[in-house]
């Protein structure tokens, strides 16, 4: 089946008690065994619901997965991904991944005895390097939040089979409209899909996909014992919005070529960073493994002053943490997003206090490249 259609129907069976097409919100904590020891499968709330399996389903089928499992957010399907190591594994990790990745592995896992190397993942000696033998994890992000740095999925599922590592993509990002990490090898993918797979800046969640079902039971297994479920309530919206996934990503990517082409030909930006722009480093690349380029431009403004002028004077665009919504939205990863890294671990990124990082959204981008001239004029 083609993308959208998947994103339509994947895991959507009408309703057997009534024909409802859309799925119900099955909104409730337990369920009623028919006597001691039978029960239908479903047998309290934290374990199970059948519209967050639903969505399950249908993400899993856009991953070009087996198994999905959807939580409460996306750093909490982060977290759940240390329920596959112990105190004394290593994990290699981008050293540009989302501040709270960072700040939850580096401030909070970290001191469980669980070690982190904060390495340059394009580099494939640099991994090599840093891979040692209590080594387990291997962890990227691509295209990197916020300096969209694009890492080749190829290479790392390769350097991961031969050190018998578990790779993991966080492909927010992209969505699975424009990349699909488990096609490269990747073992398992993890999105926030309070971003572009909800795309409505009314949910916050997050999933895992996967092939492999020993992953599958042990991240199960960490989540039912945890508790980190999204609420049934919440699935719905997020398989509500998946069905228009495809359209949403198509306008965001069109809106985001237009804006970045204007930002980098009306001289504002001292430099301006969209993986669809020939100029980007890793361009090639892009082409290579992604089906487009998205709709997250970053852009440096050279001074904060000048960048400030954009932060506080936009008006259609809106200041604020997240991105992948329809509205758009404009914010400064140096104190918002990336607050949590350490200054000289942003300042080696390129994440300066006059980089802006734009949420291209769904409006209509004549009004976007006017709110700029705006704001700067
Ligand atoms: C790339 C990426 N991954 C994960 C997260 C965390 O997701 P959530 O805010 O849903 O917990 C974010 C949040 O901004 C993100 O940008």
């Amino acid at each position: 089946m083609g993308f959208s259609t998947d994103a339509i129907h994947a895991g959507q069976i009408p309703d057997p008690t009534t024909g409802a097409v859309i799925i119900p919100i099955y909104q409730t904590s337990t369920y009623a065994q028919q006597e001691l020891g039978t029960n239908t499968g479903f047998t309290y709330g934290r374990a199970h619901n059948l519209t967050r399996q639903a969505l399950e389903k249908n993400i899993a089928t856009l991953e070009k997965g087996k198994y999905g499992i959807a939580f409460s957010s996306g750093i909490a399907a982060i977290n759940s991904i240390i329920s596959l190591v112990k105190s004394g594994d290593h994990i290699v990790i981008s050293e540009n991944v989302y501040g709270g990745t960072y700040r939850l592995f580096e401030l909070i896992v970290k001191n469980y005895g669980i070690e982190f190397s904060w390495t340059d993942t394009s580099n494939k000696s640099e991994i090599e390097n840093a891979i040692k033998e209590n080594t387990k994890i291997l962890y990227i992000e691509t295209p990197t939040n916020p300096m969209l740095n694009i890492i080749d999925l190829k290479m790392i599922s390769e350097l991961a089979h031969k050190h018998n590592l578990i790779s993991v993509c966080d492909n927010t990002f992209m969505s699975p409209f424009f990349q699909n990490p488990l096609d490269f090898g990747i073992d398992i993918v993890v999105h926030s899909t309070t971003k572009y797979l909800n795309g409505h800046s009314d949910v916050i969640g997050g999933v895992i996909v996967t092939n492999n079902e020993e992953i599958q039971n042990k991240i199960r297994y960490y989540q039912r014992s945890s508790g980190s479920i999204p609420s049934p309530f919440d699935c719905w919206l997020v398989l509500r919005s998946t069905k228009t996934l495809a359209v949403r990503m198509k306008q965001h990517e069109k809106n985001a070529i237009e804006f970045a082409n204007f930002l980098q030909d009306s001289g504002f930006a001292k430099k301006v960073i969209y993986p669809g722009l020939e100029s980007h480093p890793n361009h090639k690349l892009a082409k290579e493994q992604m089906r487009g380029f998205g709709g997250i431009v970053s852009a440096d403004f050279g001074n904060l002053d000048y960048a400030k002028k954009i932060l506080n004077g936009v008006k259609v665009f809106t200041l604020a943490e997240s991105l992948g919504g329809v509205e758009s939205l404009v914010c400064q990863p140096y104190s918002m997003t990336h607050g949590s890294v350490p200054k000289e671990q942003k300042e080696k990124l390129g994440i300066t206090e006059s980089l802006v990082r734009f949420s291209v959204g769904l409006e209509d981008v004549e009004d976007l490249i006017e709110d700029i001239k705006r704001a700067l004029n």
